[in-house]
């Protein structure tokens, strides 16, 4: 398989973000693959483009590799994918994929810039990893870039890729169809909360519903919320913050924990109702506040069959990519019945068994890393009122407060005291980034020593 890295860092070979597909070699992931350094070298690309024509051309695979920049990409990349669109260079059909590193600030814009103009130029938009910068580091950063490419080659081999909510998209709904009941051996559970009205039952969302249980091996659970006994909405009456109890005696915290979440897999079905999921499934997630702000169900996959037309609703997609995010769950996909609703609906079955599976999961982005970084804040600071999301916070290492990182922080003044002396100054532009490299070259050859 060709693939072509579009290296965008304008740190060139000493790039943090190009470490990680060296470490994909070094597992032995990718096999081989070829490097062009945009973000180097594109004020030669743009006098003489033929040579990265050539290369993109004959790529199966066109990953984008480079850290994120103010909210996109850094502008030599930005700049190539210019030339690219004014050259006219055909990339249709080809699959693509992106690696970052970042601060997490903003990386979901980045993610969407690229996803987007994938989509542009005909590509296969598979997804994203976006790590931190020192993800690499440590072995669930090296997990997760291991479980990511595999991932893409997942996707390579089984012809599925992302769908495009722009251009894509007719605005026409279409019924999904379903086949005979499925016989296959049944492994794994799927809890499907899904909002039907029983005396007006959407034959589009159940059409969906049934897809979905007959292509997935899983077991489904089918909650329909509206036969569940609610007693009302939250009343954010804080009841729930000491003791993780309701004040409503409807049961639905303990139904939540025993049924839904004690699950492998959720996947939340409803129709579009003014901009949203509609009351209904809002009260549900708003129960859910009996489990205050802790993720109990992170780690797990979910994924969404929406009826209506979805690609209208930007919002609501991003409230789905947010909630997935914060959660710490994989948003393994959001099948609608817009255009071709059998086809994302196996594709998202596929993806969910495949996370199962291989417990699947992804680095957070801005949503999750920036929401929990306010949810830290505020437990920590009411953890007299939140004591059950204090106990968790504390158990799960979520109160990583800058100062904690001490030995960091003295490193910052002894690197700020060597670069104020005059001498060493002028040698320390070439000598930094190449300092920076060393932990992640270490990381590099350990793994190819273990490999070998
Ligand atoms: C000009 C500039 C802008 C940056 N903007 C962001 C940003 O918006 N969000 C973020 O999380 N990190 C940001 N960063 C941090 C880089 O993404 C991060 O250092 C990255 O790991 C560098 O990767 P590289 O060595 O591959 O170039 C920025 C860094 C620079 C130099």
């Amino acid at each position: 398989m060709n693939i072509l890295v579009l290296n965008g860092s304008p740190a060139g070979k000493n790039s943090i973000t190009l470490q990680t597909t060296e470490y994909l070699q070094a597992c032995g992931l990718m096999e081989s693959c070829r490097i062009l350094d945009v973000g180097q070298r594109i004020k030669a690309m743009e006098k003489d483009f033929r040579e990265a024509g050539e290369l993109l051309v004959q790529a199966d695979l066109i990953l984008f590799v480079y850290p994120v920049y103010t909210f996109l990409v850094p502008s030599q990349l930005h700049r190539f994918i210019e030339l690219i669109k004014e050259k006219n260079i055909d990339l249709s059909g080809k699959y693509a994929a992106q690696i970052t590193t970042s601060k997490h600030f903003y990386d979901m814009t980045v993610h969407r810039f690229i996803e987007d103009n994938c989509h542009d130029l005909g590509l296969k938009y598979i997804g994203g990893l976006s790590a931190d910068m020192d993800d690499l580091l440590h072995e669930k950063g090296q997990q997760e870039a291991r479980d990511f490419f595999s991932f893409v080659l997942w996707n390579m081999d089984h012809g599925t890729y992302k769908h495009n909510w722009i251009r894509e998209s007719t605005k026409e709904r279409h019924k999904a169809t379903v086949q005979g009941i499925n016989t296959m051996t049944r492994k794994g559970t799927a809890a499907v909360v899904y909002d039907d009205d029983p005396d007006s039952p959407d034959t589009y969302l159940q059409a969906m519903l049934e897809r979905f249980r007959n292509r997935t091996s899983l077991n489904c659970q089918m909650i329909n919320l509206r036969e569940f006994p609610f007693a009302g909405g939250c009343l954010g009456c804080f009841h729930c913050a000491v003791d993780g109890t309701c004040v409503y005696k409807d049961g639905f915290d303990t139904y939540l924990r025993e049924n839904i979440n004690s699950a492998d897999a959720v996947i939340y079905a409803f129709r579009i109702q003014d901009h949203s999921m509609g009351s209904r499934f809002k009260m549900y997630d708003d129960r859910q506040f009996c489990n205050g702000h802790r993720t109990v169900t992170m780690g797990k996959p979910v994924g969404y069959l929406v009826d209506g037309i979805l690609s209208e609703e930007e919002n609501l997609r991003t409230v789905i990519e947010a909630r997935a995010e914060v959660g710490g769950n994989f948003l393994a996909g959001i099948a609608c019945d817009e255009d071709a609703p059998d086809q994302a609906i196996d594709q998202l079955a596929d993806t969910i068994e495949y996370a199962v599976n291989h417990n699947y999961q992804q680095p957070k982005n801005f949503y999750g890393v920036g929401g929990l970084k306010i949810f830290r804040d505020l437990i920590w600071q009411m953890q007299g009122l939140m004591k059950e999301d204090h106990r968790f916070y504390k158990e799960h290492g979520f109160y990583d407060f800058p100062q904690k990182k001490k030995g960091m922080i003295v490193a910052m003044y002894v690197v700020s005291s060597l670069m104020n002396n005059k001498t060493l100054k002028k040698k320390i532009p070439v000598n930094m980034t190449e300092g920076m490299l060393m932990p992640y070259k270490a990381v590099i050859e350990k793994t190819r020593k273990n490999k070998g």
